[in-house]
């Protein structure tokens, strides 16, 4: 396809506004009479609340209001088809069900006030002391609850049969998005309606919870949410941050801003569970997979049950006749688990790219050439075919892009200086999703178009994915094109979860243009229009002027076509969904990384100095934001690989790396030479233009590779992460 813009690597149309600070978050919005509200976080992880006290907190200058859980009106439960946060709305009852949960808010004229009393109000609590903290040690002691087992074939047998085998556990630790704009939300009542300002992941989702949570219409509820300062999949579903600054407004009839702290972050918006993943994988003599079985359990909380679904990769990713799954729960005293970038697969992955590696090592092959045979023709999960797979040629070109012929396979053998250098390789993968969309395109007599959908960027470049369509379609330049999104009030859309988003709203933008380019036509042939008895058919839009098919005279400007027939604007309403395409085929994305690291033993330094990565995510609409999604995945893949954990005190359930300090995400100094090569091959059946997305699949398959690199140079098998340096000394 010969584009204008589309696969082009625009700058985002919002970049501007976010260097200079014109971009406004939810707690940047100024409105009148705005008083500010402070949470208090149970500092026990079981027991009860007993007693408040806010005599000094109410004494206190600036104090509006003390809500808590032992005197506040009960909120509505959502319904169990609404996926929220927590099941439990806040101040439910007096019972604590983990550390950090909100127990109190105070609200007062300034921030400090409220802060300040909060500080002063006592609580009582009774205190329950099995915190049963320690995922291992629950896991010894309790029996997971399974939530989901599948199977095909008959896997034990195969597996006794085989030639080869892996049988080995794999851990993942607690992971926190740590989205750099904290979650909060500003919230006030207009006459019975709800407006709030959030940080959201889901304008719609988010706008019907609060609506089922204080029993009012949806019409009643408008929820925007322009800019995201990160989500990761922690914003996707409403947390009782919002449902308190709504209820805080409510109860104080002003607006009021509420954010958690970073500490709240830790306990009381979600985090990615911990998991321990047991593969079983048998290959014959030629490496064909003859039996595989994944066996997950995570970490969830006492309010929730949470499914990571970490084995469902295990049961489509790779060709094999005999296959079984299972998913099991263990409730621990925490916060509830949430998605996080890649659910499922990015520690799902781990365990399956681990132990694939690990099977190499024991046939003596290559871990490249073990998993091109074993590339899977169709989906043995689903017994579909693929829309398209593209696998073994991510495999092959990343492999040839970095070089990975000149691996010389001994452990520890390739050295340079003091380093030793490790090569791994692990495949990557994300099922490519869409779902419904409508979206709005207007155009102006200004010359301008406006699209709009109730969906929202989250830093992705979707502002820039809606402008960049309708300027393919009409020729407008992007900077005539006003997006609107990060409102509920416009046509349904999309949350941004799944990475589904852009394969979602491109065909229903296309949609909408062409419509509203239909309206146009109209009237342009219409009798005040300047191709008066001409036939719609014979009309075209080009470089934003109106014209003749083949004909390059007396072309009218799309604003100059509307003030001639006195029209301020027209308008085109489109929608897509998915269709019977769904039946018929599976649609997954693929992909390979292979990573450099640099193991130096004598001052016990590991660094990941390189990766590159093929990707097959269809079509890429926008290069650069494409890409940089995949930047910011692979260095998220570092963290979950060498750093990031979030550790609790055993004795007190309270996280102990609860902040930027001690939790460890990488920063610049920890960022490795990438060279990414995104295919951009449309999907043949997903959709106008067959864009998929690209969020989640950067990460996932990243940490395996790292782990499998860290062997290669160390030969260390680690098989929980983080990887720690004292895990190699
Ligand atoms: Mo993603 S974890 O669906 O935001």
């Amino acid at each position: 396809m010969d584009t204008n813009v589309i696969g082009k690597s625009l700058n985002r149309i919002d970049g501007r506004q976010k260097v200079t600070g014109g971009a406004q978050y939810a707690a940047d919005i100024q409105v009148a009479d705005k008083a500010y509200a402070y949470g208090i976080r149970s500092e026990t992880a079981a027991g009860e609340l007993l007693a408040v006290d806010a005599t000094e907190t109410e004494a206190l200058p600036g104090v509006l209001a003390v809500l808590h859980a032992l005197d506040a009106p009960k909120f509505f439960r959502c319904p169990d088809d609404l996926t929220v946060g927590e099941r439990r709305p806040p101040f439910e009852d007096n019972q604590i069900y983990y550390a950090g949960q909100l127990v109190a808010l105070v609200v007062a004229e300034t921030f400090e006030q409220a802060r300040r009393g909060a500080q002063l109000l006592k609580l009582k609590y009774r205190e329950d002391s099995d915190v049963s903290l320690d995922f291992v040690a629950s896991l010894k002691g309790g029996s997971p609850k399974e939530t989901d087992s599948k199977s095909r074939g008959e896997p034990e047998g195969a597996f006794s049969a085989a030639k080869h085998r892996v049988d080995e556990t794999y851990f993942t630790s607690v992971g926190v998005h740590c989205a750099m704009e904290m979650h909060g939300a500003t919230a006030w009542w207009e006459e019975g309606r709800l407006v709030v300002e959030d940080s959201t992941q889901w304008v719609v989702g988010q706008r019907k919870a609060l609506a089922k949570t204080f029993g009012i219409p949806e019409s009643d509820v408008e929820v925007r949410s322009r800019f995201v300062g990160g989500g990761f999949g922690g914003k996707l579903f409403i947390w009782p941050t919002s449902i308190l600054a709504a209820e805080a407004a409510r109860v104080v009839g002003r607006p009021v801003q509420f954010s958690l702290d970073r500490r709240g972050q830790f306990t009381t918006a979600g985090h990615r569970p911990s998991t321990m993943q047991r593969i079983r994988l048998a290959a014959d003599e030629e490496g064909h997979f003859l039996s595989l079985r994944h066996d997950s359990v995570n970490q969830t909380s006492y309010v929730d049950e949470y499914d990571e679904s970490a084995s469902d990769v295990s049961g489509s990713l790779y060709e094999c006749p005999n296959v079984a799954t299972s998913q099991g729960l263990i409730k621990m005293r925490t916060g509830t688990p949430t998605p996080m970038r890649g659910p499922g697969e990015t520690p799902g992955l781990w365990a399956l790219e681990s132990a694939i590696d690990e099977l190499a090592v024991e046939m003596g092959v290559d871990p490249l050439e073990l998993r091109v045979r074993n590339i899977a023709e169709r989906d043995g999960a689903k017994d579909l075919p693929w829309s398209a797979n593209l696998h073994e040629r991510c495999l092959r070109e990343a492999a040839a892009r970095f070089g990975w012929a000149e691996r010389d396979p001994h452990v520890g053998s390739m050295r340079e200086g003091d380093e030793v250098i490790g090569w791994g390789i692990a495949s990557t993968s994300w099922a490519a999703m869409r779902s419904e969309a409508s979206v709005n395109v207007e155009f102006h007599s200004d010359g301008t178009a406006r699209v709009s959908c109730a969906t929202q960027d989250i830093g992705t470049g979707t502002y820039t994915v809606f402008a960049q369509v309708v300027s393919e379609l009409t020729g407008l330049p992007v900077e005539r094109i006003d997006v609107r999104i990060g409102n509920s009030s416009y046509a349904t859309g999309p949350i941004s979860g799944g990475s589904m988003v852009t394969a979602s709203v491109v065909p229903a933008i296309a949609d909408a243009t062409e419509k509203g380019l239909e309206a146009l036509f109209e009237l342009a042939t219409s009798e005040d229009g300047p191709f008066a008895g001409r036939e719609r058919a014979e009309l075209q839009v080009c470089k934003g002027n109106v014209a003749l098919v083949g004909s390059s005279e007396k072309a009218f400007g799309i604003g100059e076509v509307l003030k001639r027939g006195r029209l301020a604007y027209v308008r085109g309403e489109g929608k897509a969904a998915p269709g019977d395409e769904q039946d018929e085929y599976s649609f997954r994305s693929f992909g390979a990384h292979c990573v450099e690291v640099r193991w130096d033993p004598g001052v016990g330094r590991l660094r990941v100095s390189r990766v590159t990565s093929v990707i097959d995510s269809g079509r890429i609409i926008n290069l650069k934001t494409a890409s940089n999604q995949v930047y910011g995945a692979i260095m998220m893949g570092v963290g979950m690989a060498l750093l990031e954990e979030s550790v609790y005190d055993k004795r007190t359930g309270r996280p102990v790396s609860d902040n930027l300090a001690d939790y460890l995400i990488p920063v610049m100094t920890d960022t490795p030479e990438v060279d990414l090569n995104l295919l951009d091959e449309p999907d043949p059946h997903l959709g106008k233009m067959g864009a998929r997305g690209i969020g989640e699949i950067g990460l996932t398959g990243v940490a395996p590779a790292i782990g499998n690199a860290v062997y290669h140079a160390t030969g260390k098998r680690i098989r929980k992460l983080p990887i720690r340096i004292e895990d190699l000394l």
